[in-house]
């Protein structure tokens, strides 16, 4: 039976994906890594589409780590060519779709032609509000945690913010997803059970769903399969 998402009794808010497995995907059909990850780019869209149409609010793509640096050069330039052309050509379809692009990690090191694509669609984008995607490249979550605190100590020292104020929830405005809900399911595909440096402080709580499925493989079939394994985590105190 074809599960329809009208048939889904919950959908997380904040949804989470690794996209991993690109490379072997590649190397079994005896191609090269880059068309991996190029049929897997082709895969984001559509779960994007997929998430939009569900209710999903915000869906959070790890596409780039602050390791992937060590790949080789002939694989990290094919990706950053990838990243340049994957958001040139969707902007005009987000925007489009009432979907608010942004990017989390460090724009710093990347090709100036690809913050400036990210620039644009992030500025073009801002007022949407069906959905929030975030592109989480040149990421790394001990990174992120240690900025934070670069700027927490920043504004305790220019009187901004009193030691005294400082707690999970002021923390939380000084990582790149500020103001957003943590997600609450993380999907990774290709069989890896790792989180690889990624939303370190807000994975706490995620539900973690991992599938053999490679990336370039995924479908929204497996999608609804994840979701159908999504229960909403319910905090209950007692005493
Ligand atoms: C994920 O697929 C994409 C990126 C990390 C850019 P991989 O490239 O990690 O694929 P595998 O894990 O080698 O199969
Ligand atoms: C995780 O995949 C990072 C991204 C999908 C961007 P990797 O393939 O890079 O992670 P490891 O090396 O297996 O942990
Ligand atoms: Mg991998």
């Amino acid at each position: 039976m074809k599960l329809i998402k009208t048939q889904l009794e919950n959908i997380p808010e904040h949804l989470a994906i690794i996209t991993d497995g690109n490379g072997r995907w590649a190397t079994r059909r005896g191609l090269p890594r880059s068309i991996g990850h190029k049929v897997g780019a082709r895969a984001i869209k559509t779960i994007t589409e997929a998430c939009a149409n569900s209710g999903v609010k915000i869906l959070t793509w790890y596409v780039f780590s602050i390791e992937n640096w060590k790949r080789d050069k002939a694989e990290v330039d094919y990706l950053m060519n990838l990243f340049i052309k994957f958001i040139r050509d969707w902007r005009e379809e987000i925007y489009r779709k009432g979907i608010c692009f942004r990017h989390l990690g460090i724009k710093s090191g990347l090709p100036t032609e690809l913050i400036d694509e990210i620039e644009i669609t992030e500025e073009k984008t801002k007022y949407n509000n069906k959905m929030i995607v975030n592109i989480v490249l040149n990421y790394s979550g001990k990174a992120e945690i240690v900025n934070a605190t670069h700027s927490i100590v920043r504004d305790v020292q220019m009187n901004k913010l009193r030691m005294d104020d400082i707690n999970e929830i002021t923390f939380n405005n000084y990582l790149y997803t500020a103001g957003q809900r943590d997600p609450d399911f993380l999907i990774r595909s290709s069989g890896e059970v790792r989180i690889s440096n990624f939303l370190l402080w807000q994975l706490s709580k995620t539900q973690i769903y991992t599938t053999s499925v490679l990336w370039p493989d995924f479908t929204c079939e497996h999608l609804f399969e994840a979701f159908e394994k999504y229960k909403p985590f319910i905090e209950v105190y007692k005493g």
